[in-house]
Order: C-alpha cells, then structure tokens, then sequence
C-alpha cells in the first residue's frame, strides 16, 4: 500500500542548478544571491523592503524588537496559530493576550482584539492562518485608534490577497516563512517585509550581530542575533520563487478536488471559501469534524492506511508551558478550543496526485460513515 504523506517540498532541476551555482561561487553567506532573493519577493509581494531571516519565527522576533515591545507590554494575538505566533514577543518579555478567533475564517476575530485592548497594550500580532488572509482593514483600525504596532504573521500565507493586493503590500510588516511544508521552500527560512525603510535598516543589522551599516565587521551597534539565511538556501528560494504561480495554481486545483471529493461527506465541513476581501494561498487543507471522536475514528483509518494527517492546531494558550506560565486554561477562548478539539490536516502538498487525494476521501468516509 503506497503512503500518502502530509506534506512535501516541491523541487526541480532549477533549485539544483542555482544552489550549485552558489557552491561553485564561494560566496555562502552575505553574498549577492541573499540581495537577489530579497528583491524577487518583495517585488512578488508589493513591498518596497525586505530582509531575508534564518526562519519565520526569527523574523517574527525581531518585528516584535522594532516595535518596541518590552518587559510587561501586552500584546494581542490569536490562541488558533502556530506557537511562533506569541513566543515571538515572550522572547522579549511581552505577556500574550489572547483573544477568540473568527468561526469562519479561524482567523483573529476584530471584535474579540477590540475588547481586549487595555492601558498596557502595546501591539496586535494577527496571523493569516492556513493562507487565508486576516481582517488586516479592521485589524490596522484598531491599532491607529489605539497607537498599537500591528505584525501580520503571514508565514503560511506567501501569495495570498486581501482586498485585491497581495500580502505584504499591505502596510503592515509581515513574515513569510519558508520550512519545507510552505508554499516555497528553502529548507529553513524566513522573509521579513517592510514599508518602513529604517525598520529594514535595523532588522538587517539585528539579524547580523547587531552591526551597523557603516561599522566594520568588529563594531557592534547594538545587541544583535545571527539570525542570517545562508546564500546556499537563497538560491533555493529564487528557484521557488520563479515558479510561484505555478505552485500556487497547483495548490489551488488541489484544493479544489478536495473540495469537490469531500462535499458530499456528511460531518465534514470545508475550509471557508473566498470572498471579494479574501484570496487564500494554499497552505494546508483543514477540515472540521463534528468532534474530536470522529476526529480520532479519522486518524485510526488513515493510520491503517498509511495516510498522513496531523491535529492541526492545537490553541496555544493551552499548552503546557503557557498553563504553567500564565495559568491559562480551558474556556479562555471557547472557539479556538472548539476548532482545536476537532480539526483535522489532510495529505496536502505541491503536485499531490488526483488519485491519492481520492484515496483519502474513500478512507474518510469509511471513518465517519
Ligand atoms: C503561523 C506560523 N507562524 C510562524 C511560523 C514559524 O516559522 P518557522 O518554522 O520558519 O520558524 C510558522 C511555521 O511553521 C507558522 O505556521
């Protein structure tokens, strides 16, 4: 029986022949392909600045240094995410505020951010999750009227749209992430983008040792990171890049079999569609069980069968050190927790073929049938 796995980094020829190029150049890190790279996405994403980082979560981390936040600050972000999301400013001392997550889009819900605004908050971290674009609109509103920092941590959501323009063309600086199971890969990876030219000047220097721009390579301005990507996994990343339309058209169709194999299942229920304000960039397929049960009956068969799945996500305010930390518990966030408790990733890569996803559907309506 052939394995279908979760997911998958789609490579060619291309990615080799540039990735030996750099080898063959000498020049591994802080070399002209990193510049190159830069400028590929923040072109693709409309930005006018953007600085490569050794992974999402470091980019994240040094948004959250440029906006300020330090020992007590609140910040507001969402319990439906990836941990990077909140551990991003807790690196710097800022406490999580977590408020309840959209039903629909699972996304921070603008209501739930508005009411959690107090005379310690310093900034909103919302997260375009599984691709699909946060309320950005609402989300800039209430940071403007609050004097709050907003960063939108796009790190699943590399060519996704909100209100027609691409994220990171949006104003509000963002984090793209490049891990093997996103949109593009280059192995480990981040992209932070900016409108803000002296914000790119300082995460720049506070990736590399907290150089200055003029200093020698012994002065150190201020107290940085290595936090650098490596010219070797730029050069992977121009590759993807060039091939991002057909990646994401790939992904789309994808998704739309899924769509299409799963609509008669009774139980599942389907990512949210997009609207006039909201065009997702696949990144996982995510559907909704009518319980965590049902949900564990799903994972018994795809084990049986050698399908790939995973809990996707568990809400961060309940896992074991934020309990510890902060004494979160259950009924914090009923929505994130109801979401969590029953929502299921399947199989979903780059180039997944027709016949596997089938596979997947069979086996899922065995388990729920
Ligand atoms: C929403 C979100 N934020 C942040 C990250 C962190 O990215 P990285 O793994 O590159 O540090 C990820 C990646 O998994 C993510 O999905």
């Amino acid at each position: 029986m052939e394995q279908v796995p979760l997911s998958g980094p789609y490579l060619g020829e291309r990615e080799e022949e540039l990735v030996l190029e750099v080898l063959r150049s000498g020049r591994l890190s802080l070399g002209p392909t990193i510049d190159r790279f830069e400028q590929l996405l923040a072109e693709r994403v409309g930005a006018p600045y953007a600085a490569a980082v050794s992974s999402g979560t470091a980019g994240l981390h040094l948004l959250c240094i440029a906006a300020g936040i330090g020992p007590g600050d609140e910040v507001i972000t969402s319990p439906y995410s990836f941990a990077a999301t909140a551990n991003c400013f807790l690196y710097e001392g800022g406490v999580p505020v977590f408020a309840d997550i959209d039903r629909r889009t699972l996304n921070l819900d603008p209501a739930a951010v508005e009411a959690a605004v107090g005379p310690r908050t310093k900034a909103i971290v919302a997260v375009d999750i599984y691709g699909y674009p946060c309320e950005l609109g609402e989300l800039r509103a209430i940071a403007d009227r609050h004097g709050l920092a907003l960063i939108d941590d796009s790190c699943e959501a590399l060519g996704a749209e909100y209100d027609g323009a691409a994220l990171g063309s949006q104003g509000a600086p963002a984090v793209f992430a490049f891990y093997p199971n996103k949109q593009i890969t280059t192995g480990e990876g981040g992209m932070v983008t900016t409108h803000s030219e002296e914000e790119w000047r300082l995460v720049r220097s506070l990736r590399n040792q907290g150089r200055g721009d003029s200093g020698g390579w012994l002065e150190h301005v201020r107290l940085g990171f290595n936090y650098r990507l490596s010219d070797i996994a730029a050069a992977l990343g121009i590759g993807q890049i060039e091939r991002l339309d057909e990646i994401l058209a790939l992904r789309r169709t994808a998704a739309a079999r899924y769509d299409e194999l799963l609509a008669g299942i009774e139980g599942v229920e389907l990512p949210c569609p997009d609207d006039e304000r909201h065009r997702r960039s696949w990144f996982v397929y995510i559907v909704l069980l009518p319980d965590n049960a049902a949900r564990e009956r799903a994972i018994a068969a795809f084990e049986r069968d050698g399908i790939g799945y995973n809990r996707y996500l568990p809400s961060i305010h309940l896992q074991p050190y934020m309990r510890e930390r902060y004494g979160f518990r259950e009924g914090l966030c009923p929505v994130s927790e109801d979401v969590s408790s029953r929502s299921l990733a399947l199989p979903f890569f780059t180039g997944i073929e027709p016949r596997a996803q089938e596979r997947v559907a069979e086996v899922l309506a065995g388990a729920l049938g």
